[in-house]
């Protein structure tokens, strides 16, 4: 594979970065994904929006090559030959060749950019999709600026361990008992023919793809509605799902060992992943 780090375009095993990075050491970097379907980039636009207003909110300074961030995406699709599958773009802090809580200097310290590809044929047409997903709940132990999407990925790394050890697919994540979103996506529940997500405050990601996903079901007069939902209403819902650029639309058929509706995926959930597929393209 080849990799871009930092203004270069190298082999993955010659790319390297300061271990003193405050990536490494601090988890002090901020990161997207963007989906690739037939070598093209899904919703890109929308990832560097985010990508910039991360690094507003943590007062990173933009890497030098931001403007270039198109070009190297393709580039690099197009020397993996990428036909289905992620570009991960990460921004760190960089450093200054020490370790200190403390910020370095913007002006003598530049922060790091890397970006790799995930080849992922059957991407599209995912067989997980075609079965739902199962999930348990868990505790939202998280920081309170989930709003930013950062490298600090522990406690979701943590909580797919236990639903991997619950023998489940994935995990939710409740705060006061209501539903946050999920450990790599956001979630929604389905009630009739409404659809039901939490609004948009600094308790959740600012999902693209649930910004293209609740644009795509308002336009085919699909009612949505954006608020609180608890773990137990989730539970007695027709049906659930997550939305990610990782996953598109992914269906959940069971919560915390409680079968949804015939426990198959439910039809908004699946005619949802179609529109979405039909139309990112
Ligand atoms: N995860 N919520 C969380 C906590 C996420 O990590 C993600 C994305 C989302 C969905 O956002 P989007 O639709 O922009 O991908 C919501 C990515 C895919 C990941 O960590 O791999």
């Amino acid at each position: 594979r080849t990799v871009y780090v930092n203004g270069q375009y190298l082999p993955e095993t010659e790319a390297t970065v300061s271990i003193f990075d405050r990536g490494f050491l601090m988890a002090d970097g901020v990161y997207e994904v963007t989906s690739v379907l037939q070598g093209k980039l899904i919703d890109f636009d929308g990832h560097l929006a985010r990508l910039e207003r991360s690094l507003t909110e943590l007062d990173m300074q933009k890497p030098d090559a931001f403007d270039d961030l198109v070009e190297i995406h393709r580039e690099l699709v197009r020397v993996n030959q990428i036909d289905e599958g992620l570009v991960y773009l990460q921004v760190t802090r960089g450093s200054d060749g020490d370790r200190d809580f403390v910020f370095p200097d913007p002006e003598t310290t530049k922060p790091t950019l890397v970006l790799f590809t995930q080849s992922k044929p059957g991407m599209a047409d995912s067989p997980a999709a075609k079965k739902g997903n199962k999930i348990i709940s868990i505790d939202d132990i998280r920081w309170g600026r989930r709003d930013i999407k950062t490298v600090q990925l522990l406690y979701p790394s943590m909580g797919k361990m236990m639903a991997k050890a619950a023998g489940c697919d994935d995990a939710w994540l409740v705060e006061d008992g209501h539903v946050t979103e999920g450990t790599s996506n956001n979630a929604y529940i389905v009630k009739g023919n409404k659809i039901i997500t939490r609004g948009l405050s600094n308790d959740i990601l600012h999902g693209i793809t649930r910004a293209a996903v609740l644009r795509f079901a308002r336009e085919a007069q699909m009612e949505v509605e954006e608020r609180l939902f608890t773990i137990d209403e989730a539970k007695q819902a027709d049906e659930a799902f997550t939305t990610s650029a990782s996953a598109f639309v992914m269906p959940v058929v069971e919560i915390d060992g409680v079968v949804l509706g015939d426990g198959t995926p439910g039809k908004v959930a699946r005619r949802l992943r179609e529109i979405y597929l039909e139309e990112s393209l």
